[in-house]
């Protein structure tokens, strides 16, 4: 069976405030997207990779991009679910075949979490997501800004991407992919009643989400390619 990075990459940024969505935005001289496709194309036990980009875009285009695995698909949808689903039904992969879904504002994933990831997962009966257990205290907030509860972190973890599972059995969950409680595959998964691995992330593979968000992934990349 094959490995297939899918990496969704239509989204239009709508908290990072540019005009320009955020994994197009300039991080080294090159887009943020490409720091991103370096490292899952730069996995040898990655065969393809594959971006999902808007129908509507007017970027992707414009760059030459150097990744001889990449493939692009103008599917994208109308949040991350749809357009996930939309690049796996374009696809028409074998139901063995393993999915990475890797968010494109994720560009800081290090190889050694990616081949963390590939590792623990490969022989898993339902796959498996990089998470981080939560190290600060939680507090569920009220709608002016006032503590109404902390919530005990005890087994609280932040999902990280890549998630990676079979195409049958992602195909499957995704048909609900319209249903917004679906923010990530392994929440489409644990609809059908599995319960997906939880492999160590790293704090480093945090999505680029904010303004000052940028300055953070510079500092990352610039530390990590030295
Ligand atoms: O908006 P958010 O930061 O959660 O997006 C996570 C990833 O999903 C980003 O890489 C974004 O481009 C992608 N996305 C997408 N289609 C959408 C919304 C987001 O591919 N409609």
């Amino acid at each position: 069976s094959l490995r297939i990075a899918l990496v969704p990459a239509a989204g239009h940024g709508s908290r990072f405030g540019a005009a320009t969505p955020k994994q197009y935005l300039p991080l080294h001289g090159q887009p943020l997207l490409a720091h991103t496709l370096d490292v899952l194309c730069g996995c040898a036990d990655i065969d393809r990779v594959v971006v999902v980009v808007s129908p509507a875009d007017e970027w992707f285009d414009s760059y030459r991009w150097p990744h001889a695995k990449l493939e692009v698909l103008r599917v994208g949808g109308a949040s991350r679910a749809l357009s996930v689903a939309n690049g796996l039904a374009a696809l028409a992969l074998d139901d063995d075949d393993w999915l990475l879904v890797h968010d494109a504002a994720r560009c800081c994933l290090s190889p050694a979490a990616l081949q963390r990831l590939l590792d623990e997962v490969q022989d898993d009966a339902i796959g498996g997501i990089l998470a981080q257990p939560v190290a600060d205290t939680v507090k569920q907030g009220t709608k002016v800004g006032r503590i109404a509860a902390t919530i005990p972190r005890e087994g609280l973890w932040l999902a990280q991407t890549p998630q990676m599972f079979r195409a049958g059995l992602l195909g499957e969950a995704l048909q609900d992919a319209a249903n917004p409680v679906i923010t990530d595959e392994a929440s489409a998964i644990e609809l059908l009643g599995h319960a997906p691995k939880l492999v160590l992330g790293e704090a480093q593979n945090f999505k680029v989400t904010w303004p000052q968000d940028l300055a953070l992934a510079s500092a990352i990349l610039q530390l990590v390619n030295v």
